[in-house]
């Protein structure tokens, strides 16, 4: 795993470390340290590299071209997040995509049509079941400008030469190093695909997608469930249980 982050980002190495003086009084207290094991990762196996300037998402993962090495890698935004089925995961049904076609896949996600203008967007090919040719791709265009609503929420299996264009890539929108255009300028001389994705898929870069997020997964844990639906229950009046539309903030 490689992680780019940056200057006061600690807590995220922190997070994936062991905690020695915490750990070593609770377990001599007795506690139990189950719900720890997730977040450790075998020695040697994450990587932390600093991007020292917010200078978009293509310049962070060319940031870690010397840890990628020539060899083909995923990339996974983590203010997306995405659910699928037990073993069913977003990145395991794009792995499985890869092992079919090859080449370089983006994760498609179908949003209302005025939304295009926060993402990146596909210009959608042929299309085979969960697959489609991705013709090009285009960052945050306006809703009357965007070849599709098919969005990509960050989730990506690229090849090692994207390295190479994203290290000459000029800034594009937002005056950012877009990993979109590195992309875009990929396609026709690389297979280029994209999966739509069967799980569900919660934007935590906003405040609303973060809190759905939150509690539709707190819904289906067993620990939580109960007093979640108690709270929401009373909570929520008659009226306000009824949906109206609505603006993302
Ligand atoms: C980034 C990418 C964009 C992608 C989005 C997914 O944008 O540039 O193509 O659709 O993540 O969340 P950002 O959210 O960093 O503006």
């Amino acid at each position: 795993m490689i992680f780019v982050t940056g200057r006061g980002k600690g807590a995220i190495e922190d997070y994936f470390d062991v905690a020695f003086e915490c750990e070593t009084f609770q377990r001599l207290r007795g506690k139990d340290l189950t719900a720890l094991e997730g977040t450790l990762l075998e020695p040697g196996k994450a990587i932390f590299i600093r991007q020292q300037e917010p200078l978009g998402l293509g310049h962070a993962i060319w940031c870690a071209r010397d840890a990628v090495g020539d060899e083909p890698f995923a990339v996974l935004l983590p203010d997306e997040l995405m659910k699928g089925a037990p073993g069913q995961g977003c990145m395991r049904q794009m792995v499985e995509a890869y092992g079919r076609v090859g080449g370089n896949l983006v994760c498609a996600l179908e949003i209302p049509m005025e939304q295009t203008v926060s993402y990146g967007v596909i210009d959608p090919g042929k299309r085979e079941g969960a697959l489609m040719e991705v013709k090009g791709l285009v960052e945050k265009p306006a809703a009357d400008a965007a070849p599709s609503n098919f969005i990509m929420p960050g989730r990506y299996i690229l090849q090692p030469d994207i390295m190479e264009v994203l290290a000459m890539q000029g800034r594009g929108s937002g005056g950012e190093i877009q990993l979109t255009d590195a992309m875009a300028a990929l396609i026709g001389k690389q297979s280029f695909h994209g999966v739509t994705f069967n799980g569900r898929r919660f934007d935590c870069g906003s405040k609303v997608g973060y809190i759905e997020a939150n509690l539709a997964l707190a819904l289906q844990r067993d620990d939580l469930s109960q007093s979640i639906r108690e709270f929401l229950f009373n909570e929520l009046t008659e009226e306000q249980l009824v949906p109206t539309d609505r603006n993302d903030v």
